[in-house]
């Protein structure tokens, strides 16, 4: 029932000795996800270890780590050519991939739901979407993984992973920028194509702008689903009654999805900084303080959700902040959801009798994603 998250929420607000604050209640972070005092653009913040983030290498930051204007006019660009109907349309893809990813380990009877199933699901999928050619995987794999962790703030002072957060970042924007300049001389299948070839578009991205939103929605595309199938078969396993159920009735698939995002969600942790003096709770943040929205938390607070310790599908309050709220909500959240609840089913219905090898899974590094590393589960054919 995560104690520590219980002992925040004794305090909604927390200032930290060192001028960071932390935020765990459901309210508090909901205000603050709407309120236009809080910025996601952490170069306006006094923390020289929160700007890192987005002034290195002179790294334009992906449209998630901007404020309006900019930030609107680019997930403009984005939403309105990754629409409800091309997600969609990707269904009977997704369902292939998955069945693909499950019938290579066949004459098996252990699986690694991580690096068997939940990772190459998105990876496919999001490459497809965008036009980026699947066998590059290998290529992007390791910076886009480095990439997650550099921006955890609870690495940034491991002078190792800076380091190699840098070479990432570089690397990564010189394979997009290639692909993208490969795109624009021979137009393709595919999302990035689509944004480049737009006559319809009266004012179309600039290079840079393209190669970072590229870049963010592939690394976002398929290093956060991954974790949230992990966390799903991770949470029915635990609760083997929901696995049976989803079996039973694959129709609960959304809800059971909805569950694992209040009750383990993939992002525990967002941050912001404020533009002036704000009170919240009772507490006055100065301007420029870094904040730490803790989602997690909120989506275990008893003042918003009743019985937040139990995993319960079917609970009406469902409104949880796993995907985030306000102007920056997750553009990939119907993706994110359609994907998990396409492999759940297919995981419910062809693995008999699961069991997991290790009660106490290895986690991935880092404090903004909670996720296992890996997931061993034996099962009957
Ligand atoms: C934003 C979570 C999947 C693309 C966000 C935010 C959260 C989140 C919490 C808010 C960030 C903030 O307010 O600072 C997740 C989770 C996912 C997931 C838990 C999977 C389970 C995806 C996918 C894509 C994607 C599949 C792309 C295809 C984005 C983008 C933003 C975003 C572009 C920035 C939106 C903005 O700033 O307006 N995501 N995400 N995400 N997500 Fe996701």
């Amino acid at each position: 029932p995560y104690p520590l998250f219980a002992q925040l929420r004794e305090h909604p607000v927390l200032a930290q000795g060192d001028g960071r604050y932390v935020v765990s209640t459901y309210k508090e972070i909901n205000d603050i996800l709407h309120d236009p005092r809080f910025s996601s653009d952490m170069s306006k913040c006094y923390s020289k270890e929160d700007q890192r983030v987005v002034e290195e290498e002179g790294q334009i930051p992906g449209f998630v780590f901007l404020d309006p204007p900019k930030h609107d006019w680019l997930r403009h660009q984005v939403m309105s050519k990754f629409t409800p109907d091309l997600i969609y349309s990707q269904k009977p893809r997704l369902l292939e991939v998955v069945k693909e990813a499950l019938d290579t380990r066949r004459n098996v009877q252990q699986l690694d739901i991580v690096d068997d199933v939940a990772y190459p699901v998105p990876v496919t999928i999001i490459c497809e979407i965008l036009g980026v050619p699947r066998s590059d995987e290998y290529l992007f794999h390791e910076w886009s993984d480095q990439l997650i962790l550099g921006n955890d703030t609870s690495q940034a002072r491991n002078p190792e992973i800076r380091m190699q957060t840098l070479k990432a970042i570089k690397s990564i924007r010189t394979y997009m920028a290639d692909l993208i300049n490969a795109i624009k001389r021979q137009p393709r299948e595919g999302l990035l194509s689509a944004m480049l070839h737009d006559t319809t578009n009266e004012k179309l991205m600039s290079n840079d702008e393209l190669v970072t939103t590229s870049v963010l929605l592939l690394v976002a595309g398929h290093e956060t689903t991954v974790n949230l199938i992990s966390n799903s078969m991770f949470t029915l396993l635990r609760f083997p009654e929901w696995l049976e159920r989803l079996r039973k009735e694959p129709e609960l698939a959304a809800q059971v999805v909805e569950e694992v995002l209040r009750y383990e969600p993939p992002v525990q942790m967002l941050r912001r900084t404020s533009l002036a003096d704000v009170t919240i709770a009772g507490v006055t943040i100065p301007k420029g303080a870094p904040i730490h929205l803790i989602i997690a938390a909120a989506n275990r607070d008893p003042e918003h959700f009743s019985e937040p310790d139990r995993f319960n599908p079917e609970r009406k309050d469902i409104d949880h902040l796993g995907f985030g709220g306000g102007i920056h909500y997750c553009v990939g959240a119907p993706l994110a959801r359609l994907e998990t609840q396409v492999t759940l089913v297919e995981l419910a219905r062809r693995l008999e009798n699961p069991q997991l090898i290790d009660a106490a899974p290895p986690y991935r590094l880092g404090a903004s994603i909670r996720a296992p590393r890996h997931l061993f589960v034996h099962y009957d054919h």
